[in-house]
């Protein structure tokens, strides 16, 4: 067989970035070569996300425009894959002609089968969600643009059901990877010259490998992933308020290489939302993690996720949020619009009542804050030095780079003799609310 060509495009959050370097690295193994260019590709593929629905969106309009390439000579397979595939299933192949293949998170090794079949003329489809797979002896492709900071999944699926989340029902149970794939992965990454990895899973701090008596728990697993190399930086994302101990802060604590940056998405500051959207904390429990994690982790860096205008979300729940905000002090946030999926919990059992107008007020209420936190957070680094790791050219300056400070602050300053990779003390001159500046 003849050596076909791969265009792969991603969307959502980092867990698709690795699952499509993993598909990457099955269809390598049957013939195929990765290209950037659509234009010559044999077989295109989208690996998407239901997140909210403007998330599908986008994969509908981008779909439109694969139909032109249909219209070329060349024949070209168009495959769905990730969690829009997952939801929407074999509706997806009535409703969206252009696609000949839809392929759920957990039914990646089946791609090369399914490919067969569309070459025969037929449609290919496998939604099917399985209880174990982690796709833990694959070596994941990657496609990042750095070669210094990249992802390792360490689980998969998600069991928090959370009241208004597809993912639950998109990436099915969860699972932990064994801790040796994910070691040998790691170790790998730093030999080849990475000097970040970002531990991914919907809840990291719930990981825990069976194998025998004692189980492995995130916190141990962190400390072997550190131990690789002192220069080897490691981050994890996600954690849930609800698991975050105080051992694992105090195993960050002792290791300088575990980044001083936690995301704790809090999605609401109020009890009663917090109830409705079944997170299974409260206000107060979430402002004593936070106390802790300051405790132990002084120079960390916060951030989090907000959802404004969840179901019945009054106007003083709402103001709960914001002031929840201005006591934690986050560094960073990411914020969004209550957006109501399709056979969740929310969707099902409340009214997605609070208007339109009313969750845009809310959210811009809720950015402008944030906006103020984070210039704060960045004036607040103004005069000191830090550790950056090096990562690129800066897109403004052929003369500038770009790094991160441990606290996951992008830094841009003169390039001197540094490359990509290296680690440099930077004095910061000054800032902007998303970026510091190095003298
Ligand atoms: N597992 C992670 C986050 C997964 S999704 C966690 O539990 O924190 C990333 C973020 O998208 C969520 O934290 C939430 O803020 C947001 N999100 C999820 N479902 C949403 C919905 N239906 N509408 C709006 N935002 C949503
Ligand atoms: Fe969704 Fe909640 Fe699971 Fe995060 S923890 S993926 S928000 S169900
Ligand atoms: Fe989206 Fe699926 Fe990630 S819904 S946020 S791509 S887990």
């Amino acid at each position: 067989m003849s050596i076909r060509k791969l265009y792969i495009e991603t969307y959502g959050c980092q867990m698709n970035v690795v699952d499509s370097e993993v598909v990457v690295a099955i269809l390598q193994q049957h013939q195929y070569s990765l290209t950037e260019d659509i234009d010559e590709a044999d077989l295109v593929l989208v690996n998407t996300c239901s997140i909210r629905d403007n998330a599908e969106q986008r994969v509908r309009a981008r779909l439109k425009d694969f139909r032109k390439l249909k219209n070329k000579k060349r024949p070209v397979s168009v495959g769905v894959i990730g969690c829009m595939a997952e939801r929407v299933k074999e509706q997806l192949l009535e409703e969206e002609p252009v696609v000949d293949l839809v392929v759920g998170p957990d039914a990646y090794r089946d791609l090369p089968a399914l490919l067969q079949e569309v070459e025969s003329g037929q449609k290919g489809i496998n939604t099917i969600l399985s209880l174990e797979e982690t796709y833990g002896d694959i070596r994941p492709v990657r496609m990042d643009r750095n070669h210094v900071t990249s992802f390792v999944a360490i689980m998969r699926g998600c069991n928090n059901f959370c009241a208004y989340c597809v993912v639950p029902g998109t990436r099915g149970r969860e699972r932990s990877r064994d801790p040796e794939t994910i070691l040998r992965e790691a170790t790998d990454l730093f030999s080849k010259g990475y000097r970040e990895v970002t531990l991914l899973g919907q809840n990291v701090n719930s990981y825990r490998w069976k194998e025998g008596k004692s189980p492995l728990k995130f916190e141990k697993l962190l400390e072997r992933v550190a131990g690789i190399d002192p220069s080897f930086r490691v981050r994890f994302a996600t954690s849930h308020p609800k698991d975050m101990s105080d051992e694992l802060l105090k195993v960050i604590a002792q290791y300088p290489n575990l980044c001083r940056s936690i995301h704790l998405p809090v999605q609401s500051g109020s009890t009663s939302v917090l109830e409705r959207m079944k997170r299974r904390y409260t206000r107060e429990h979430y402002m004593d993690r936070i106390k802790v994690i300051r405790n132990y982790l002084p120079d960390a860096t916060i951030s989090t996720d907000i959802i404004a205008g969840f179901c019945g979300e009054t106007e003083e729940e709402h103001q709960q949020t914001l002031s929840l905000m201005k006591w934690a002090k986050y560094d960073f946030a990411y914020m969004f619009k209550y957006s109501e999926r399709p056979e969740t919990f929310a969707a099902e059992k409340f009214k997605d009542d609070v208007s339109e107008a009313v969750k845009t007020r809310r959210l811009s209420e809720i950015i402008e804050l944030q906006s103020k936190l984070s210039l704060e957070s960045k004036e607040k680094d103004v005069g000191q030095s830090f550790e950056v790791l090096v990562e690129g050219t800066s897109k403004k300056s052929e003369e500038q780079l770009y790094g991160r400070t441990s606290q996951n602050k992008v830094v841009v300053f003169p390039k001197n003799d540094l490359k990509p990779g290296d680690y440099t003390e930077v004095t910061v001159s000054a800032c902007t609310s998303a970026t510091l500046i190095g003298a």
